[in-house]
C-alpha cells in the first residue's frame, strides 16, 4: 500500500510526469516530484495472482481528473487516489447518457520498458466522438498525458511479460446537473486502470458467435459509429440472451436490410475467403476501432488483400476463417457462427493461418518483439 493518499496535481500537455511543475502532495514526501515517487515506489508489482487475470474490475492505486464547464477548455488535470466519485443525481451522464468511452492497452517488456499502443488513436477518436456528443473533449496532447501519467502512477499494476496487460478505460462524461434535455454545464475526464487478461471466457480458444436479427445496437444517422456509452447499454439485451444458451457473444446485423454485418457486442469482424481478407466499412453504425485499422494495415503489409465493403451474412456460410479484433480482445478466432438456427464451423480447435499470423504480427508490435516500423509504440520510461 502506498504511504499517501493525497490529490496529485498533474497539468496535462505541460511537460508530463517529468516536469518539475508536478509536485506529490505527500505528508511524508512534500517536496518529492511525482517522477520520483512513482519510480520509487512503483518497482515492485503489485501483489495478486498474475497467472489468473481475465477481463474483469482489478481496483488499482490512481485515476486521473480533469474538469471543464461547458464551452470551455479542459486543465489542472490531476492524479488522485483511485476511489468512489461523486455525481449530482441531475448529472448529464445519468440521466441522458451524455457519456463516451475509450480503451487502450499498456505492456511491459523484458526490460521493464512500458508500452502503449497507437494512444493518440484513441484521443482522436475521442474527440471526434466528443463533437458528436456535444461534449468538450481534451486536446490529443492532454489526452496522451494523462494517459501516459495514469500508467506512470499505477506501474505496480502492469502485468509481468506475457501474463496480460493494463488496461488504460478513460472516460468523457457530462458531470454538471440539467433536467431538461440539452448538453451538462460541466464535464469531466476521467482515467482508470485494471490489469487484464483475456477478454473471453474462452481465452485464447476460438469464440462461438450467434448472429442477431432483431435487436440492433446502431441505425444510421445514430451513434454507433462513435464510443458512446449507450452503445454498449444497447447490446446488453441480446448479449445476455445469447450467453444463457452458451454462446460467446453476439454479431449484429444492419438494421435496415437485415443482412449486411456490422459488428460484435465489443469487436470488430473480419471474414477470411480464399486468402482475401473482408471486413464491414465503417459508414457511421460501426465504431472504427483502432485494433480493427492496425490489423488492415498490418495485413496489407503481410501480402494479403483486404476489403472494407458491405459484408453480407451469407459469407459466412463458406468463409475459410472468421476472427474478431478489438483493444480488449485483440484478435479472436471465431469458432462458429449461428444464424437462423443454422450453425456454421471454421478451423477446430485454434486460430486459422490467417488470424494467427495477425495476431502475432500485432501483439509482437504491442509488446515490443519485434521493429516498431510503424511507430505505433509509445515507451513510457
Ligand atoms: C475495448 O476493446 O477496449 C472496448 O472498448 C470493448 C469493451 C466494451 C470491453
Amino acid at each position: 500500500m502506498w504511504a499517501y493518499s493525497f490529490v496529485v496535481p498533474f497539468v496535462a500537455g505541460k511537460g508530463g510526469l517529468s516536469s518539475n511543475a508536478l509536485q506529490a502532495v505527500s505528508p511524508f514526501r512534500p517536496d518529492a516530484a511525482v517522477s520520483d515517487i512513482c519510480s520509487s515506489e512503483t518497482t515492485e508489482l503489485a501483489d495478486i495472482d498474475w497467472d489468473s487475470l481475465g477481463f474483469a474490475y482489478v481496483p488499482t492505486d490512481y485515476m486521473y481528473t480533469m474538469k471543464c464547464a461547458r464551452g470551455g477548455i479542459f486543465s489542472k488535470g490531476e492524479l488522485q487516489r483511485f476511489g468512489n466519485i461523486e455525481l449530482n443525481p441531475s448529472a448529464g451522464v445519468l440521466n441522458y447518457g451524455q457519456g463516451l468511452f475509450e480503451g487502450l492497452k499498456a505492456y511491459r517488456k523484458e526490460d521493464g520498458n512500458i508500452l502503449l499502443f497507437r494512444p493518440e488513436e484513441n484521443a482522436l477518436r475521442m474527440k471526434i466522438g466528443a463533437e458528436r456528443m456535444c461534449m468538450p473533449s481534451p486536446t490529443v496532447e492532454q489526452f496522451v498525458e494523462a494517459v501516459k501519467a495514469t500508467v506512470l502512477a499505477n506501474k505496480r499494476w502492469v502485468p509481468p511479460p506475457g501474463k496480460g496487460s493494463l488496461y488504460i478505460r478513460p472516460l468523457l462524461i457530462g458531470t454538471g446537473a440539467v433536467l431538461g434535455v440539452a448538453p451538462a454545464p460541466e464535464y469531466t475526464f476521467l482515467i482508470y486502470v485494471s490489469p487484464v487478461g483475456n477478454y473471453f471466457k474462452e481465452g485464447v480458444a476460438p469464440i462461438n458467435l450467434i448472429v442477431e436479427h432483431e435487436l440492433h445496437r446502431a441505425t444510421p444517422g445514430g451513434t454507433g459509429g462513435v464510443k458512446t456509452i449507450g452503445n454498449y447499454a444497447a447490446v446488453l439485451k441480446a448479449q445476455s440472451i445469447a450467453k444463457a444458451k452458451g454462446y460467446s457473444d453476439v454479431l449484429y446485423l444492419d438494421c435496415v436490410h437485415k443482412k449486411y454485418l456490422e459488428e460484435v457486442s465489443s469487436c470488430n469482424i473480419f471474414v477470411v475467403k480464399d486468402n482475401v481478407i473482408s471486413t464491414p466499412a465503417i459508414k457511421g453504425t460501426i465504431l472504427p476501432g483502432i485494433t480493427r485499422k492496425s490489423v488492415i494495415d498490418v495485413a496489407r503489409s503481410q501480402g494479403f488483400q483486404v476489403e472494407e465493403r458491405l459484408v453480407v451474412v451469407d459469407e459466412l456460410l463458406d468463409a475459410d476463417e472468421v476472427f474478431c479484433t478489438g483493444t480488449a480482445v485483440v484478435v479472436s478466432p471465431v469458432g462458429s457462427i449461428t444464424y437462423k438456427g443454422k450453425r456454421v464451423s471454421y478451423e477446430e480447435g485454434g486460430f486459422g493461418a490467417v488470424s494467427q499470423q495477425l495476431y502475432t504480427a500485432l501483439t509482437r508490435l504491442q509488446m515490443g518483439l519485434t521493429e516498431d516500423k510503424m511507430n505505433w509504440t509509445v515507451g513510457l520510461n
